[in-house]
């Protein structure tokens, strides 16, 4: 395929222009290695000068639409998306491995986020509040102002749909940086919105490195919201950045997600969801189902029915659509790999392992998806977010040894809890520390609808459905005295 547009180029303010001193990066595809295209290396006046262009936008045109008005045209993007999904879908194939039906499931989620935002912008209502004699008391949600959007690559339609349409519905402008790994969708996607008739400004998109184009985003005085998804470390330093203008923001930093399997659970309903939630997208989702919790008497019974389809999973390059691609990038590869080696050396037992194909291009970033079982609660298999095709299985007796496990690392993301006992999928509920909790099924990285962020490690603030709208706006109370 050939890029269907100037993948160099950075929009600000409207224009389709080159990075300062036109600077570059190399845009490699991970199913073979080899050089794909070039895009654009923003730099610090890169960003400044789409910070400026959002600001422009938001005291010019868009800050005059109405919320009906933002929202038709959000609506209008998401309907143009489905127009464009094959062009999306096969970008992001070759951008960051996806097989293709899953990079069309992204693409028609980053339209169903367009659709749901689109829909919501004008049905965020403030309040009266019942105050002293003499008083009406009531409240607005308004916009924050120039709100910055830095994304990472595994789920780059979704995210930036999730980060974008939330921001726009309440009627902020953007500037997103999108991952040095996973900038295709995003330059495509603000082509579309341009042709949907977003007016100028009002998103920005500034590619470039995490060191250059991000750190001069996160840090610029003139944002004023920020939302972040990536890594604990970098999401510290977006964290401080923003603290040093007092600026909010939303921090979504991944996890080590639980699944828990009693023994009274319908195993067969169980499977699809015990495997697919820890090995969809090669493992690089935040909310990845990596840690399966089995209770004592079907452990062995669910370890030999995940066995049995883990080792028919195939890898292969995204175009030949298998259950797995490649990973992002040779250094996730070789993160991923040391996971592997370090589990393997100090004792662990392989329970099974897919396979990658013969064709694959020897350049290509395959890793083979491995479940590893027995594995000690406190291991580092079992704590760090790995962001590749591994999973632990760990056995446990009791519901309170199950809640403390789950409990057990510094994440708290998503739990799935596999039970037909209504009463304990409830006390469970209540008793993990999550942002979200499936009872009988699990939902990695699915949900436009659904309320989504973490607690401790896994960050703050909440994306995704309605609860994101009030994250993305700020309420103000406005008391009249009248006598
Ligand atoms: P990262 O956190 O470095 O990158 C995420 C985004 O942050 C990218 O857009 C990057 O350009 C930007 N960034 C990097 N340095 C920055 C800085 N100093 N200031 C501002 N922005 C900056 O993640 P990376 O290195 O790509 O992946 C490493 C690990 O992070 C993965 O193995 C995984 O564990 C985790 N991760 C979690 C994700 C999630 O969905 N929660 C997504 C991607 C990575
Ligand atoms: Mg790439």
């Amino acid at each position: 395929m050939k890029i269907p547009f100037n993948s160099e180029q950075i929009l600000i303010n409207g224009k389709w222009q080159n990075a300062e001193n036109n600077k570059t990066l190399d845009v490699i595809n991970p199913s073979n290695g080899e050089l794909l295209c070039k895009i654009g290396r923003g730099s610090f006046n890169d960003i400044d000068c789409a910070v400026v262009a959002a600001q422009d936008a938001l005291n010019g045109v868009w800050g005059n639409y109405s919320a009906m008005e933002r929202g038709r045209v959000i609506t209008k993007i998401g309907e143009k998306i489905l127009e464009y999904i094959d062009v999306l879908t096969e970008l992001e194939s070759l951008d960051v491995g996806k097989p293709t039906k899953q990079a069309r499931a992204d693409a028609i989620a980053m339209a169903r986020y367009m659709e749901f935002y689109g829909g919501s912008a004008d049905k965020v209502h403030g309040h009266t509040i019942p105050y002293m004699d003499g008083y009406t008391v009531f409240t607005l949600r308004e916009p924050h102002g120039v709100t910055g959007h830095i994304i990472p690559w595994n789920y780059p339609m979704q995210i930036t749909g999730r980060c974008v349409g939330g921001a726009l519905a309440m009627g902020n402008t953007c500037v997103l940086k999108p991952a040095e790994d996973a900038c295709l969708t995003a330059l495509m996607f603000a082509r579309i919105a341009e042709e949907a008739g977003l007016p100028k400004g009002v998103l920005n998109v500034v590619t470039g490195l995490g060191i250059e184009a991000g750190a001069a985003l996160s840090s610029h005085p003139g944002i004023h919201h920020i939302s972040f998804t990536g890594s604990v470390g970098i999401g510290k330093l977006i964290q401080k950045a923003a603290g040093n203008n007092i600026v909010p923001v939303t921090l979504e930093l991944g996890g080590k997600s639980p699944q828990i399997i009693f023994d009274d659970a319908d195993l067969d309903a169980a499977l699809p969801f015990l495997v697919n939630g820890g090995i969809q997208n090669a493992g690089q989702t935040c909310s990845a189902g990596t840690r399966i919790l089995i209770q004592r008497g079907v452990y062995e019974k669910v370890i030999k029915m995940m066995c049995s389809k883990i080792s028919l999973l195939k890898v292969g390059s995204a175009i030949d659509d298998l259950d797995l691609g490649p990973l992002i990038s040779p250094k996730q590869k070789i993160v991923v790999e040391r996971y592997i080696a370090h589990g393997v050396e100090s004792g662990l037992k392989i329970a099974a392992q897919g396979l990658i194909s013969d064709d694959c291009p020897s350049a290509g970033c395959y890793v083979v998806p491995t479940l590893f079982r027995d594995v000690p609660p406190d291991h580092k298999l079992a704590q760090e977010e790995i962001f590749g095709p591994i999973q632990v299985a760990i056995p446990f007796d009791t519901e309170e040894e199950a809640v403390n496990l789950a409990n057990g690392t510094e994440f708290g993301l998503v739990t799935g809890v596999w039970t037909r006992d209504g009463s304990r999928q409830l006390r469970i509920a209540k008793a993990i520390k999550a942002g979200q909790i499936f009872i009988n099924n699990y939902g990695a990285g699915g949900g436009v609808e659904l309320p989504f962020g973490g607690v401790g490690k896994s960050g703050f603030g909440r994306e995704k459905g309605f609860e994101a709208l009030y994250g993305f706006s700020v309420l103000k109370t406005i008391a009249a005295y009248h006598g």
